[in-house]
């Protein structure tokens, strides 16, 4: 979601006439995008700044956008003197008008209003994957994850109208992009503000059913608003990736309650196995926390034996970082460093190994894959499944990058497979 938001960002200075350098040093305008999601993402800002500030040039802006512009807000024109534009993403609408002041010459422009109904919508984005489309649905977060600061950050729900996610895709598919990813922090929570009140799975049908899309993905989707209708969806359009990331966080009912996650171990559980009782095999992927506060041995085993219920084909495991301006910062018994270490490291492995296995389950199948990339050996290329897996294949044929092509799975690793794609022989007509 952050990449899509620099996209953006960089879309609305295209569009005022900019271009893009390679280098900062070289620049007149320097935004740099920032994340607080975790304390080790939001320590590297005001380092990566004081680079800037070496390099920076006579006349040189230098703009914090994202979360950590957002938590710190003018407290960041102290600790770096040198920042001209301070500004959350829930006023990116706004960035026209910021930049519009510093060209005038306003030394300072804040944008940290997060009371805000609107979404942030672009003349033009610039696109840096050439394969896959990200475009945002939903913005901001109504949830209250005890631990998390994107409510804060990133304000509230706001969702797009249908009519301009579906123009948008339509647009996409004219300049030939055939794989779109829909993207929300709470995607499945999208809620149409216009008088078609489309829900989220018919949006993704009639995201599916645009011409030229052969591909659909979102995410994060949130696992309370995550009914039997997405999953049917999934089975009824083929261009609906079978893939769900679907974030449990803890697989303990007393972490989950404490964390405010609205849902227990067991009602998790059941969506899983709708998930996994489709007629079509639907990867699952999730994230996880290790070391929430409280945390006993007992609760964390009670993670270690979801993962074998749940056969995860991946898991983005953390270590809990607490944050500022969240519930979960006052609550008591915290887990030592080392302790959170330990059992980030049991919960990889176990996971590592259910991976394994559920990857080369799949050794023997043929499944389509997008070629996205041409490795420097000779025949090898590479391409991600329907389910998001990444398959490394051979090919003696001239593959065209952006191509679908039926693969061969001949090996397994924990996070990709190895493939061969048949050769079709031309045989001389008897
Ligand atoms: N500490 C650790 N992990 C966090 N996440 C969000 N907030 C925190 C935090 N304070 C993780 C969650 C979420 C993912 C995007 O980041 O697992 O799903
Ligand atoms: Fe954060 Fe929870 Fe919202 Fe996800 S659902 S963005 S974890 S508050």
């Amino acid at each position: 979601m952050n990449e899509h938001d620099s996209e953006k960002v960089a879309g609305v200075l295209l569009a005022r006439g900019y271009r893009q350098v390679e280098f900062a040093e070289q620049a007149n305008v320097v935004l740099y995008n920032t994340c607080s999601i975790r304390e080790k993402a939001a320590q590297k800002v005001f380092s990566r700044l004081g680079e800037y500030r070496l390099t920076q040039r006579d006349g040189q802006t230098i703009g914090v956008l994202g979360c950590v512009a957002q938590q710190e807000g003018q407290k960041i024109f102290t600790r770096a003197p040198w920042v001209s534009l301070v500004c959350g993403s829930a006023s990116y609408r706004k960035l026209p008008e910021l930049l519009a002041q510093l060209e005038a010459g306003n030394r300072r422009v804040t944008g940290l209003d997060t009371d805000t109904d609107e979404t942030f919508e672009t003349e033009v984005t610039r696109r840096d994957n050439p394969w896959r489309a990200y475009l945002t649905i939903i913005e901001g977060c109504d949830k209250a994850c005890s631990y998390c600061v994107v409510p804060f950050t990133r304000g509230p729900e706001r969702s797009r109208t249908s009519a301009s996610i579906l123009e948008e895709v339509r647009q996409l598919a004219g300049v030939g992009y055939t794989e779109v990813q829909l993207l929300g922090q709470t995607v499945n929570s999208y809620a149409d503000p216009s008088a078609k009140k489309m829900r989220f799975s018919e949006l993704l049908v009639a995201v599916a059913e645009l011409p030229g899309i052969r591909r659909v993905r979102f995410t994060t989707s949130h696992p309370r608003d995550f009914g039997k209708d997405i999953v049917e969806a999934i089975e009824a359009v083929p261009a609906i990736c079978e893939h769900v990331h679907l974030p449990v966080q803890s697989g303990s009912t007393k972490v989950l309650r404490g964390m405010a996650r609205t849902y227990t171990r067991e009602e998790y559980l059941e969506k899983i196995a709708m998930l996994r009782a489709s007629k079509r095999e639907i990867s699952l992927t999730t994230d996880l926390i290790v070391g929430f506060p409280g945390e006993t041995e007992k609760d964390f085993e009670e993670t270690l034996s979801l993962l074998d219920v749940a056969q995860y084909d991946g898991a983005f495991c953390f270590k809990y970082s607490p944050r500022p301006n969240t519930p979960s910062l006052k609550m008591e018994d915290a887990i030592p460093e080392e302790e959170k270490s330990r059992r980030l490291a049991m919960l990889l492995e176990k996971q590592r190994e259910i991976q394994r296995a559920r990857n080369e389950k799949l050794v023997g199948r043929e499944l389509e894959v997008m070629v996205e990339g041409k490795s420097k050996k000779e025949f090898q290329w590479s391409g991600h499944t329907s389910g998001n897996k990444v398959m490394n294949f051979t090919s003696r044929a001239q593959e065209s990058l952006g191509d679908y092509v039926q693969v061969k799975v001949v090996a397994a690793t924990p996070n990709s497979l190895v493939g061969e794609k048949r050769q079709w022989r031309v045989t001389s007509g008897e």
